[in-house]
Order: C-alpha cells, then sequence, then structure tokens
C-alpha cells in the first residue's frame, strides 16, 4: 500500500501523538558539545506520515538540518537529554501515543566549563554523567497511552529489543540493526524489525523512512483498531 493511499488517511483522525526526533547535544563548553549521528529523518518521516492520517502531531525535535514537517500542530525545539526530557513529560498526560525516534544522549558531561576549555594540558579527563531515561520515565507513568520505543542495536536484536519493551513498559518498539548497510543513523532508508509486547514482531524490508514510518504506525493502527473506527 502506497504511503498516502486514501483508504488509510483518517486513521490517526482525533488523536494527539507526540514524536521526539532528532539526536540531543550535550555541552562541553560554549563551543563544545557531545552528539550523536540522528539526522532527524526518522521521526520527522513519522510526524509526516501521522499528520497525514489526521493525527495533531506534537514534534519534540533535537538540533537538525530538516524543515518542520508540514501539518504539524506543535514544534517544540530542545538541545539537551534534560530538556527534552522536561518537554515530553509535559505533554504526556494530554496524548494519545508516543513515538520516541530521537537517539538521546545517554550522558552529559558533569561539569560544563564556563569558559573554552584552552589546550594547555597534554590529557584531560572528563566525566560523565548518565541522563535520565525519558522512555523509561514514560512507561512508569502511562495512562493509556500507546508506547511506541525505538532500538539501535549492532547485534542480537530480537534478545535487547525484547528487553527494552518489557524493561520499559512500551507496548512496541522498533529495533534497527543499524549494523546494516543503509538503515538507521543519517541514511534516508531503514529498515527495522516492529516487537510489540503480546509477542507479535514484524518485519520491514529496507525502504525509504517515510515507508517505513508508514509501516510503523499502520501496524500500531492495527494493533489498537484505530483502522476501523
Ligand atoms: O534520525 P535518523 O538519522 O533518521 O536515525 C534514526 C534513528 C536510528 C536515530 C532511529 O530510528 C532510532 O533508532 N532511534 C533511537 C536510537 C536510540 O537512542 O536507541 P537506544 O537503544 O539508545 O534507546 C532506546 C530508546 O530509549 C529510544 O527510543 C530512545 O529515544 C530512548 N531513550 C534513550 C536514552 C534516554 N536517556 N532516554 C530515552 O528516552
Amino acid at each position: 500500500e502506497p504511503v498516502g493511499d486514501k483508504a488509510v488517511k483518517h486513521w490517526w483522525q482525533g488523536k494527539r501523538v507526540l514524536v521526539t526526533a532528532g539526536p540531543t547535544q550535550e555541552p562541553l563548553d560554549p563551543v563544545r558539545y557531545l552528539t550523536n549521528h540522528s539526522s532527524g529523518k526518522m521521526g520527522y518521516a513519522l510526524t509526516k506520515v501521522l499528520a497525514g492520517m489526521g493525527a495533531e502531531v506534537v514534534l519534540v525535535s533535537g538540533p537538525t538540518a530538516l524543515d518542520v514537517p508540514q501539518g504539524v500542530k506543535e514544534y517544540i525545539s530542545v538541545v539537551t537529554a534534560d530538556e527534552m526530557y522536561q518537554a515530553v513529560l509535559r505533554h504526556y498526560s494530554s496524548v494519545d501515543a508516543v513515538f520516541k525516534a530521537a537517539a538521546v544522549a545517554d550522558y552529559h558531561p558533569l561539569n560544563k566549563s564556563e569558559q573554552k576549555i584552552k589546550k594547555d594540558a597534554e590529557e584531560i579527563t572528563i566525566t560523565f554523567k548518565k541522563n535520565k531515561d525519558i522512555l523509561k520515565a514514560l512507561g512508569e507513568r502511562k495512562k493509556g497511552q500507546i508506547l511506541v520505543g525505538f532500538a539501535a542495536e549492532t547485534h542480537d536484536l530480537d534478545i535487547y529489543a525484547r528487553a527494552k519493551l518489557q524493561n520499559k513498559n512500551l507496548d512496541f518498539i522498533v529495533a534497527n540493526n543499524v549494523s546494516k548497510e543503509g538503515a538507521g543513523f543519517g541514511t534516508d532508508t531503514n529498515a527495522v524489525t516492529i516487537y510489540d509486547r503480546w509477542g507479535g514482531k514484524v518485519d520491514v524490508p529496507l525502504l525509504p523512512k517515510e515507508e517505513v514510518a508508514y509501516q510503523i504506525v499502520k501496524v500500531v493502527a492495527e494493533r489498537h483498531g484505530l483502522h476501523k473506527e
């Protein structure tokens, strides 16, 4: 079924959906930060598809080079994992579903230098502190929301994805095999496996991210009977 198929356009009509996208940046000093290779393409593709199917999308995005997708209801720009945590938690009680495609930094430099770090020393040591796990916090506070997590894995997808699904009290987890050519960070295409809490598993082959997004929202909609409404 092609993206934009008229028959499925209304699946998410009347639903409020929170999507997170992109990387976070964790500052070391006024000119440097720690980040990852997420481009935001996967989360923006999800936003576009969901909005096209009638959802009111709140997009919480880390820094990306992408334009704000058309049809987005509310766009919230954040930089750090902590800012993303605050924004997501603030909107959580008002949404029906969350798609957490952002690649949140797991650690931040414990001390941000107020001044630019000088290159006098031959070696420097930076201490990192763990960031709060946003998805875990959502799982703990769940009141009927459909919770869709993502996982970037290089091996043993089945084991790690199912463990995250259970530990974080998710309904679905979309596992990317980021070691596969053309899948994962930065690319225009992706290949994923969608696991659900009821033991189901759907493989989505290498396709443009918008097609992958369509397959993800379709699996979720069908599981929750939204396609019949
Ligand atoms: O942005 P693109 O270039 O299009 O790439 C897309 C993608 C590969 C980034 C995306 O498809 C993806 O897999 N996103 C999740 C990447 C990730 O951070 O995986 P993880 O296994 O480290 O984290 C698992 C889940 O926990 C994620 O949903 C993440 O948002 C969430 N998390 C992680 C850490 C943290 N402190 N809080 C979180 O909520």
